[in-house]
């Protein structure tokens, strides 16, 4: 507690990003700090688990110290630990997780262990200081496509979700074979800016008229074909408009359907609430806010660097969860699979 203020560390390690921050009374950033390994990464066309693992191990102490430096306190005013504990790359999320659990040990903190997805659900707590429950939620990230019907801070209910690649990865799929390389999304994004989405038509996936499910797999299919295709027939592909046209067949479908979920779940005064990395890209951004506005729908998207992994979106989760449920005991555990 420092000036009033419910002070939460929320710790994010699941994946490449060491990210740590401080956050006040579940909804104030007062630091951001994330080391990514992008970099190190981008060598290998994609993260190599052992790779990421250790770099989280030599990074996360120093990061730690610069949140909390930056927000102006030290350990003996943290209120809370709140770190990531699956899903996740298993020896990735273990460091996470054994660090926090060290610091609450030591300093006598409680700890509670968060759901990476339901984190990045709550990274719209931080960017919408009134946003409140109930809402229709997307979450798109790396390994997940969800629409989720979020009743209050700690309970939802999934209503659909990817059978088969997430979004994520199927952009990072296309990208490695177009030549675009890690990571996949932000620089498919960037080069369908130049192309035409109509270039080429990609099918898009629907599934049983009902269904708020999503598949990705047939996509990619096409997409590599059509690629294959071309080069042996010696026409040179135009990477923009493959990009467009493969990104705007992803959106499409993710776009049509999350308003529609809003619609048919979000009451009189629907709110769809979007998260997760591919948040971040232009397209969807642009194709939901016109899609929301079309249909009286209040649309709520973090600013992309509240997209990706960070630690704001686990301490604010963290927060919702400890007033809930209470703290976890130092038996907390680390899972590369973990339901919301
Ligand atoms: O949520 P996140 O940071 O990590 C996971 O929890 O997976 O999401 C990472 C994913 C990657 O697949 C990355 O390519 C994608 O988000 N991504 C994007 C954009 N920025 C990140 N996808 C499309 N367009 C973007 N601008
Ligand atoms: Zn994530």
């Amino acid at each position: 507690m420092k000036d009033g203020k419910f002070l939460t560390l929320g710790i994010e390690s699941s994946c490449d990003e060491t990210a740590v921050s401080v956050v006040a009374d579940g909804r104030t950033m007062l630091s951001n700090t994330i080391s990514s390994q992008i970099a190190i990464h981008t060598l290998y066309d994609g993260v190599v688990p052992e790779i990421a693992s250790r770099h989280h191990l030599e990074n996360i102490n120093s990061v730690i110290g610069e949140s909390l430096t930056e927000a102006g306190i030290t350990l003996d005013d943290l209120d809370l630990i709140g770190v990531t504990n699956g899903p996740g790359l298993i020896g990735a999320v273990v460091i996470g997780v054994a660090t926090a659990k060290a610091i609450a040990f030591a300093k006598d903190i409680p700890i509670v262990g968060v759901n990476h997805m339901h984190g990045h659900v709550s990274a719209n707590y931080i960017q919408y200081p009134d946003l409140e429950p109930p809402f229709i939620s997307l979450v798109v990230s790396g390994g997940h496509t969800q629409i989720i019907k979020v009743t209050d801070y700690n309970k939802c209910e999934m209503i659909g979700s990817t059978r088969d690649d997430a979004a994520g990865e199927a952009f990072d799929k296309v990208a490695r074979v177009i030549g675009l390389g890690y990571p996949g999304g932000p620089k498919v994004d960037r080069a369908a800016r130049g192309g035409d989405p109509r270039a080429v038509d990609f099918k898009r996936v629907w599934l049983e008229k009902d269904s708020y499910d999503f598949s990705f797999s047939g996509l990619k299919t096409q997409a590599l074909n059509y690629i294959n295709q071309e080069r042996m027939q010696g026409r040179e592909i135009s990477v923009p408009d493959i990009a467009a046209s493969y990104q705007a067949a992803i959106m499409d479908v993710i776009i049509q359907k999350s308003v529609r979920a809003a619609l048919e779940f979000g009451g009189e005064a629907p709110k769809l609430v979007v998260a997760g990395g591919v948040a971040a890209n232009s397209a969807l951004r642009e194709g939901l806010a016109s899609a929301a506005s079309a249909h009286g729908i209040r649309l709520y998207i973090p600013d992309p660097v509240l997209c990706t992994d960070n630690g704001a979106m686990i301490g604010a989760a963290a927060y919702y969860r400890y007033r809930a449920e209470g703290p976890d005991d130092l038996t907390l555990d680390a899972y590369a699979d973990l339901e919301m």
